[in-house]
């Protein structure tokens, strides 16, 4: 039994802090095979309810607390399904795309 799972906030990988160009292409796939038929290959899909992605704030706890557990029935919950570092490496692909 894993105790990830039901983590609001995760032990956070240690390489995270200086995500590398390995993560941000892992990150990168995952987006495109788990996320972007929802959010958009370019993290946002306008006249649809997702948000755009690029504006999320710098705000790693929520990223992953959202990602793992999903948000008002309409963002799926994605926490029995991608392991911390596959999220870290999303976050990583967000973050890079970041434009407030
Ligand atoms: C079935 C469609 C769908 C898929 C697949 C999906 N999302 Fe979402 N996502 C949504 C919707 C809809 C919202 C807006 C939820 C709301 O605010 O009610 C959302 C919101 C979000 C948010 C913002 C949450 C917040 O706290 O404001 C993030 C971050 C996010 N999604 C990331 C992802 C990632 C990463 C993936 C791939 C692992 C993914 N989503 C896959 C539909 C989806």
């Amino acid at each position: 039994m894993t105790a990830s799972a039901q983590t609001a906030t995760p032990a956070l990988p240690q390489q995270q802090a200086n995500a590398g160009p390995a993560a941000l292409d892992e990150g990168r796939s995952t987006f495109a095979s788990k996320c972007s038929h929802c959010h958009g290959p370019n993290m946002v899909n306008a006249g649809t309810i997702t948000p755009d992605l690029r504006k999320f704030p710098d705000d790693r706890e929520r990223f992953f607390s959202t990602v793992k557990s999903g948000k008002n029935n309409r963002m799926p919950p994605w926490g029995d399904l991608l392991s911390d570092d596959q999220i870290a490496a999303l976050w990583a692909y967000v973050s890079s795309r970041r434009n407030p």
